[in-house]
């Protein structure tokens, strides 16, 4: 029998203090190789919560998490690497160095994972290119606009080539126009294979995903589109 390859949650409960209201009821939810999530729901359904528990940031009070098929374990040594090697997060508050250029900030965290100066630059440029800033390059950040500089950070990402990317209302503060770009740049430029859930309350990034899971009060409910 194959394997289910992906992602997955089973009846993920989480609560932040032992005596809070859980803030996730049992949601079951499977991100699948190369597919776009956006994950809509009211301000305090539990989105960024829900990002966090895919990423493994956060250990859910009860229920699975499964890496292709299988259990990961809570905590540990493994846990951290999984997380550091196969995720990339995009937040909506940028998290640049201002003076440095747009390559040199795309490139930061395949320099932060000990890859070689010459290799992180060439696969920066790539990511640059890609997410269709690549003129920009050599540019210090600080002259950028908002979504250019959301760009590289999604630049930044890509280099890396995670398997799953986590966004966190990347578009938040954007205009439409810049919305469309970062959009372009985060669902339609990623390498092959990676998977991308977006926590957003824009309908026009959902209509870029390839579905839409719904939260409401801590649970997925039914009225999510597939494309
Ligand atoms: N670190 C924390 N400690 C305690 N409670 C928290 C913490 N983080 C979130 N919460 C609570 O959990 C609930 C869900 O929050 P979460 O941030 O996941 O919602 P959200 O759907 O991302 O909302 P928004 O659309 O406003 O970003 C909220 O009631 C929030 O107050
Ligand atoms: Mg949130």
């Amino acid at each position: 029998m194959s394997v289910a390859q992906g992602l997955e949650l089973r009846e993920i409960w989480h609560r932040y203090g032992s005596h809070s209201p859980p803030v996730l009821r049992g949601v079951s939810m499977r991100v699948e190789p190369g597919e776009s999530i956006a994950l809509m729901g009211p301000s305090g359904s539990g989105k960024t919560t829900l990002l966090t528990v895919l990423g493994l940031l956060v250990e859910p009070t009860g229920g699975e998490v499964r890496l292709d098929g299988r259990v990961l374990p809570k905590k540990g040594a493994e846990l951290a690497r999984l997380r550091a090697a196969e995720f990339g997060w995009v937040f909506q508050s940028v998290n640049v160095l201002p003076r440095r250029s747009a390559l040199d900030n795309a490139a930061l965290g395949l320099l932060a994972r000990g890859t070689a100066s010459a290799d992180a630059k060439r696969a920066a440029e790539g990511a640059l290119e890609a997410v269709g800033i690549g003129s920009l390059a050599r540019q210090p950040v600080h002259t950028l606009s908002g979504g250019e500089l959301q760009r590289v950070c999604i630049a930044r990402v890509l280099a890396a080539r995670p398997r799953f990317i986590l966004a966190d209302e990347p578009t938040g503060q954007l205009d439409g126009a810049n919305t469309e770009g970062v959009i372009a740049a985060l669902v339609n430029n990623r390498p092959l294979g990676t998977s991308v859930v977006i926590a957003t309350h824009d309908p026009l990034v959902a209509g870029h995903c390839d579905r839409v899971l719904r939260l409401v009060d801590g649970e997925i409910v039914p009225g999510g589109a597939s494309r």
